[in-house]
């Protein structure tokens, strides 16, 4: 069987973005993959947070990841920070990572723009996402397109430390969608929906009540034309909701396209609305049953255990190729 690894950074409540991009997928991957699903809490610290905050985020994004359907017989869920080996590949794949190459990933670039202060973790992110990937031999990693660089990366370096030291990584591919891969902002259309954005307008959390998810698609922001048609170039706003929609509804563009003719947005809006709320209400009511519970400790608990035995094993091999200490 061929392996899995994918993570989401608790640096908020996850959007409908993270859902559709990674965490719909995962849920399918697991019957045919030996999944690692991790929650990755050292990812978020490379932009400030704050402390009680970011505990509470980790609790909540694993009782989510449990809601949306990962099953923890199936899959190993577990928490990045507690297993150490992540940290330690990291630091090795950094000694074989080059400035330039880094300075150059988007969401360095992005991120880091107009601040002052900017961490030397934002710049060294890419080499712990290869570590995470690379320290369980994925084959495959499920993820949305704005991680395509950092997988290309991850790549790079994988087949830079084989040919340098030893053979030992396994080359992952990316698993994209192709309808979601990229969900966009409700109020900036043209810019992606993420689950930092300091406007809340602009994201639809898992966690908003049907009332804020009502509001929010109201006033998402689409043009002045009427016509419920895909098109991302003009109609960013609208070819956003049609995606969103599709998704939920399981029909197809071309058929929402059809049944929304010469009806104007109002309609079309109130039923992306009300089919965003059905998929999300269940999903919520398993997240109030599972998140305050030992039943999450325990699931977690036993995760770190099975990642760390096999993360460990990776440890032993990179630094024996590497010749660190006495291997
Ligand atoms: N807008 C999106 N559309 C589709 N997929 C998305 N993903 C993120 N945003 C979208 C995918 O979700 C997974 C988890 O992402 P992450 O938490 O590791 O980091 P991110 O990509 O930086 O996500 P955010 O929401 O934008 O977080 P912040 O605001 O903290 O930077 C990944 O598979 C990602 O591709």
């Amino acid at each position: 069987m061929k392996t899995i690894f994918s993570g989401i950074q608790p640096s908020g409540t996850i959007t409908i973005g993270n859902y559709i991009g990674a965490l719909k997928q995962f849920v399918e991957l697991q019957n045919d993959y030996h999944c690692y699903f991790c929650i990755v809490d050292q990812h978020a610290i490379t932009v400030p947070q704050d402390p009680q905050q970011l505990k509470q985020n980790i609790r909540n994004l694993a009782a989510l990841y449990l809601a949306v359907g990962i099953d923890p017989e199936k899959a190993t869920l577990f928490i990045q920070s507690e297993v150490p080996a992540h940290a330690q590949a990291a630091w090795m794949l950094q000694c074989i990572s080059y400035i330039g190459e880094l300075e150059r990933m988007t969401q360095f670039k992005d991120k880091s723009a107009g601040k002052e202060a900017v961490s030397a973790g934002l710049l060294t992110y890419p080499p712990l996402m290869a570590a995470d990937i690379l320290l369980y031999n994925a084959d495959l990693v499920p993820v949305g397109e704005d991680q395509k660089q950092h997988l290309e990366l991850t790549r790079d370096l994988a087949e830079r430390f084989n040919k340098k030291y030893a053979s030992i990584f396994t080359l992952p591919d990316i698993k994209v969608n192709e309808v979601g891969a990229r969900i966009m902002s409700l109020q900036e259309p043209t810019k992606k929906m993420s689950k930092s954005d300091a406007n809340q307008k602009a994201f639809i959390s898992l966690l908003d009540t049907p009332k804020q998810i009502e509001k929010k698609i109201k006033s998402a922001v689409t043009d002045s034309e009427g016509i419920v048609k895909f098109d991302k170039e003009n109609k960013p706003g609208i070819s956003n909701l049609l995606a969103i929609y599709s998704i939920f509804s399981k029909q197809s563009i071309e058929e929402l396209e059809k049944k929304y003719e010469g009806q104007g947005y109002g309609v079309f809006k109130a039923d992306v609305a009300n089919a965003v709320i059905s998929e999300l209400t269940p999903i919520q009511e398993r997240y109030q049953n599972l998140v305050e519970s030992t039943k999450l400790d325990d699931i977690l608990t036993n995760g770190a255990e099975k990642a760390n035995k096999v993360a460990s094993a990776m440890i032993a091999k990179m630094e024996k190729a590497m010749g660190l200490g006495r291997h």
